[in-house]
């Protein structure tokens, strides 16, 4: 019995193109409320992230990084489901077995439906409050979005739309700088929107943008990046590329560069990592807000950090711009937004 319900083309498509499946991991005893919360109470504190956010879900840069302190589990989902929160359990494969083990059990069904190769994989376990938000960026590897419990809004951009710059993608695959990908609401018009429910599992082509947008419950998710030989070598191909720019005043292109010049991108790639890799300017987050563990959901701001104020009438209608049935409707082709109002929610 397979995780996911494969057809032709979604083997066929698998990693090129946008690809809604279905699941059943939504009832799995793995991701019960009381298996969330051992969960979160095995995995290293030290590695747990919060996060909270501003309230336009079409603004970067106001996402702040938190501290859990001693919460336990059974304290942090309170809090999620009472405030803003986003807490990531990054790489939880890594560090427990039943997570490691449905991982590979995954990986092992994409290699035998689709004949692709997972050099290196890791879960994230991504547990949101009502109305969170991530923002418009892109990722470097390969990415599946597992719906566990609640509904998101998926905006997904077309990778070859023009929405991102050669030196922008270079600055992020070389971690340059913050993943600040600038966004305008017009990018709208050609995202495919989908509203994420439990049971279904978005993936899309490697570094396509992307935003979400909670609906007003909790969300449950699996967010699973991994390389293939493919795209590691796209990957360092970005790099080099990053290199070239950077160290050299080249002016490179991943579309339009010649393929042949690409074995020798890597090598250079691979050197350079091997010698302690480019240095940039990523800003390291720094914690600024407590978690008040008297009151769920409330946040102690750190002194001098502006506080998140939610606008009038929060929060938002969530689905105004999707249509209802378009979880019938084909996920492989682009869908047009109905609204490109400035405020997507
Ligand atoms: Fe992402």
């Amino acid at each position: 019995m397979t995780l996911l319900t494969w057809t032709d083309s979604n083997r066929r498509d698998f990693g090129k193109q946008n690809l809604l499946f279905n699941h059943d991991l939504a009832n799995s005893d793995l991701f019960s409320e009381a298996a969330l919360i051992e969960l979160i109470d095995r995995y290293p504190r030290e590695s747990l992230e919060v996060f909270t956010m501003g309230y336009d879900p079409t603004v970067f840069g106001e996402w702040y990084l938190g501290r859990a302190n001693n919460m336990d589990g059974a304290a942090l989902m309170q809090a999620v489901k009472a405030g803003r929160l986003w807490l990531n359990l990054r790489r939880v494969n890594h560090v427990d077995p039943a997570v490691r083990d449905l991982c590979d059990r995954i990986f092992a069904e994409v290699k035998t439906q689709t004949g692709q190769t997972n050099l290196k994989n890791d879960l994230g376990l991504l547990i949101s409050s009502p109305n969170a938000h991530v923002v418009y960026h892109l990722d470097i590897p390969m990415v599946m979005l597992w719906q566990i419990r609640g509904v998101k809004k998926v905006y997904l951009y077309p990778v070859d739309a023009g929405f991102f710059t050669d030196a922008q993608i270079e600055g992020i695959a070389l971690r340059e700088s913050d993943e600040n990908l600038p966004y305008v609401t017009a990018f709208d018009d050609k995202a495919l929107i989908h509203d994420l429910k439990p049971g279904e599992m978005l993936t899309w082509p490697q570094n396509a943008p992307h935003r979400i947008v909670n609906g007003d419950m909790v969300n449950v998710s699996l967010s699973i990046e991994y390389m293939t030989p493919k795209s590691l070598w796209h990957a360092n191909v970005l790099y080099a590329n990053g290199l070239l720019r950077r160290w050299f005043g080249r002016n490179p292109s991943v579309a339009k560069s010649p393929k042949l010049l690409e074995p020798f991108k890597i090598v250079l790639a691979r050197i350079a990592k091997a010698f302690g890799g480019f240095k940039g300017n990523k800003t390291p987050l720094v914690e600024r807000f407590s978690l008040d563990p008297s009151r769920p959901g409330e946040l102690l701001y750190d002194d001098g950090v502006p506080a998140f104020t939610p606008p009038l009438n929060w929060p938002h209608p969530f689905a105004t711009s999707v249509p209802a049935n378009d979880s019938e409707a084909p996920v492989n082709q682009p869908k047009r937004a109905k609204t490109t109002s400035a405020r997507p929610i």
